[in-house]
């Protein structure tokens, strides 16, 4: 592994392995057994959108570790102004041991890492959010135990959550059931890749989906960049919410996971995210643990 850009990159054995290692990162910080595996080495992290969890858990991270870490926003970047990605690979790649970038399109992530000679590490597009899954799956195996005959339904929009969540949910062999509006599904590829690999469906009915899951999922409606279409969205995915009822036909005790920042009342309600906050902020924390064990595995000494 050179580069985190989304999760179909990595093999399941690969996923296990920053998963192991983030299990054992978290003991060592619970015990205050200092780890400065990245002693030395900066990251820059690169922000084209709004972060509060990915921000703050990639910097303290590689504190942590050791190490130190840029915010860069592209506003203040020459990137701004129409530098193109692959000068600006190529420069911070002079100064830095690692880029962690938050943008839009996936294909400028795949181009930083194409032209920079340190590891890439996306951070959110569009299309994928693989920190955000990697925490996710640490959070459902620390609850559940293992993944083998588990189900996770996702609810809601297509977006890059649900696209990361088919991957990492498949790769570590649970089920995924997906409930969207039908225009508003994940990515067609990844859906066949599913489809062929594992126990995967997408269908418009949220009680069916989620009929037997042991983790419910959710996510905001409009994701960053689609403010315009609020409204819109708003009434495209109304019934497409984790509440009381669809908790009733999920497994009794089944997990309800949010990647965060949540709208209350929208995608979940307010009594569902209360009943279930421990988890849903434990997977916040997961973010820190997580993403230094990406960081040690790109960043580290081999
Ligand atoms: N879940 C997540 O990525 O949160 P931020 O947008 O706050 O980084
Ligand atoms: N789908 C959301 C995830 C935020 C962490 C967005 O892209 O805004």
């Amino acid at each position: 592994m050179t580069d985190l850009l989304k999760l179909s990159d990595l093999s399941a054995e690969e996923i296990l392995d920053i998963l192991n290692l983030a299990d054992q990162l978290k003991y060592e910080k619970y015990n205050n057994i200092e780890h400065k595996l990245l002693a030395g080495k900066t990251l820059g992290m690169i922000f084209q959108k709004a972060s509060t969890r990915t921000r703050v858990s990639f910097e303290a991270g590689m504190y942590q570790l050791g190490g130190s870490a840029l915010f860069l926003s592209a506003n203040d970047l020459q990137i701004g102004r129409g530098e193109p990605i692959e000068d600006t690979a190529r420069v911070l790649s002079r100064y830095l041991d690692g880029i962690m970038i938050r943008t839009y399109k996936q294909s400028d992530v795949e181009t930083l890492a194409e032209y920079a000679n340190i590891p890439v590490i996306n951070a959110l597009t569009d299309y994928a959010h693989p920190c955000q899954v990697l925490a996710d799956l640490m959070t459902i195996r620390e609850y559940l135990g293992s993944f083998s005959g588990t189900k996770m339904c996702f609810i809601g929009d297509g977006n890059n959550m649900a696209n990361s969540l088919i991957v990492g949910g498949i790769k570590m062999g649970m089920s995924v059931s997906i409930a969207c509006p039908e225009n508003y599904k994940p990515d067609a590829d990844l859906m066949k890749w599913a489809s062929e690999n594992g126990n995967f469906e997408c269908i418009p009915d949220v009680m069916k989906a989620a009929e037997g899951a042991d983790v419910l999922y959710t996510d905001v409606w409009a994701s960053m960049g689609q403010e315009g279409e609020a409204e819109i969205r708003r009434k495209a995915f109304e019934g497409y919410q984790i509440n009381s009822k669809v908790m009733s036909v999920a497994k009794e005790n089944a997990m309800v996971l949010h990647c965060l920042p949540a709208h209350r009342e929208e995608e979940i309600t307010a009594e569902v995210f209360e009943q279930h906050a421990k988890e849903i902020f434990d997977e916040a924390e997961n973010r820190l643990h997580a993403q230094k064990a990406v960081l040690v595995k790109l960043m580290g000494n081999k």
